[in-house]
Formats: structure tokens, sequence, C-alpha cells
């Protein structure tokens, strides 16, 4: 098989696993970390086909969706990874990819020293700016609104330095969720291309903000 028919693939199936999915974790927001993911690569000395297909299948059973199951996701593209034949090498790199990507996995409470490599730094970068800028801000309300929680409570102040079980059970308001995590990304990017594109969307989630906080009456 061709790397392009093996994308092929990935793509038919992640489209069809992710058919219900909520707005912001569904095809396009894995399209879009895609897209963002081939254009960092292209900067960087990666192997292309590991960085697609990990971008192509991070969050096929995202852990928040599945009970907090976090085997789930790397189970189901281990499984399909096999289904095409892929070598065990290119295999084991995707889903140590796909276990190790997420920003809950940066909290204290993880165990041992995170797996890294080049290509998990690509993709986490292009998962990381499709959780910044307008996008972001659509995604964070989304999934906020699929959780029923308030958009803003000014009595409930924003929690920094959470565990990992913290911020896996919160139920803040979905302004404190820029606090607790999407504006600490800038500081975050691994590669220079994934830092420069990091600067607009921040300063349009500052701008947002901004506005917001003008319109609430309290600037
Ligand atoms: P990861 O899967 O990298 O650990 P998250 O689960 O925190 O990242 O979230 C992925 C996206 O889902 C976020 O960028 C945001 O848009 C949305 N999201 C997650 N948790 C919250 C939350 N508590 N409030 C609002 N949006 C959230
Ligand atoms: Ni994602």
């Amino acid at each position: 098989m061709t790397h392009s028919e093996i994308v092929e693939k990935a793509v038919i199936f992640v489209k069809a696993t992710l058919k219900n999915a909520e707005g912001g974790h569904d095809w396009f927001h894995i399209k879009r970390v895609f897209v963002n993911a081939i254009q960092i690569a292209k900067e960087e000395k990666v192997n292309v086909l590991v960085v697609s297909l990990a971008a192509l299948l991070h969050d096929i059973a995202d852990s928040k969706f599945h009970n907090g199951d976090e085997n789930l996701g790397p189970q189901l593209a281990g499984e399909f990874l096999a289904s095409l034949n892929m070598a065990p090498d290119l295999t084991r790199h995707v889903l140590k990819i796909i276990e190790n990507i997420s920003f809950k996995n940066s909290f204290s409470s993880s165990k041992g020293a995170p797996f890294t490599s080049l290509e998990l730094q690509v993709v986490q970068d292009a998962d990381r700016l499709d959780a910044m800028g307008a996008i972001g801000i659509a995604r964070a309300f989304n999934y906020g609104g699929f959780m029923n929680r308030a958009i803003y409570d000014p009595e409930i102040m924003p929690k920094l330095n959470m565990t990992k079980e913290e911020y896996k059970r919160s139920n803040a308001p979905t302004i404190n969720h820029f606090y607790e995590k999407l504006l600490l990304l800038k500081d975050r990017m691994n590669t220079v291309t994934g830092k420069k594109l990091a600067k607009e969307r921040h300063q349009f989630m500052l701008d947002f903000l901004e506005q917001f906080y003008k319109e609430c009456g309290n600037s």
C-alpha cells in the first residue's frame, strides 16, 4: 500500500468512528489537526506517515467521552493499524503519540517521564492550535454546552495548579477553561512553526475576553 492509500483508509475509518461525536471533537477537528500537522511537519525532519496517522487517530475514543477510559483510544487505533498490517515499529510509535498527546497528561500526577518524539511534538502542536483562536473559543463553548456548564460565573474562580484528577472532574464555567488551559498553550508549543502560529490565536482569545468582560459590565 502507498502512504496515500494508508492515509485514505484511515480517513474513512476515523470519519465512520466519529459520526456522532461532540462538535468540538468530531471529524472536522481531526481534519483541522491533520492540516496543521502537515503544515508544521514541512519545517521538521519527521516521519510524515507517523505524523499523519497519529493526527488522524488521536481522538477516536477520547477518554472524557468514555467514562475516563484512557486505554480505549490506543486499543482501537492499534486494532485498526493491525488490520492494515502496518510495521510494528510504526504502530508502536503512533500508539505512543496517542497515549501521550493529551494536555491532561502534562499534569503532575502523570506516572514517570512521559514519552516524547519529534513526531509527537508536531501532532501535539497541531492539536493545541485547534484549542486556540476562534476555533478554540467555539470548541470550548460547545463542550461547555454539551456538559451543561455555565458560560461565566464571577463567583467561581479559575483554579491553577490542579491535579490531573481535579482537572478531569472539573465542572467549572467555560470561561475558567481559558485560564486553566487555553491561555497556557502558547508557552507550551514545541516547534518553531507551532509557536509562530499560536501567537495570533492567543491574541485573538485575549481580545475576545476583553470584549466579553466589557459586555458583562465588569471592565
Ligand atoms: P486534551 O484532550 O488535550 O486533554 P481537553 O480534554 O482539555 O484536552 O480538551 C480538548 C478541547 O475540549 C479543549 O480545547 C476545549 O475546547 C474542550 N474542553 C475540554 N475541557 C473543557 C472544559 N472544562 N471547558 C470547556 N471546554 C473544554
Ligand atoms: Ni484533539
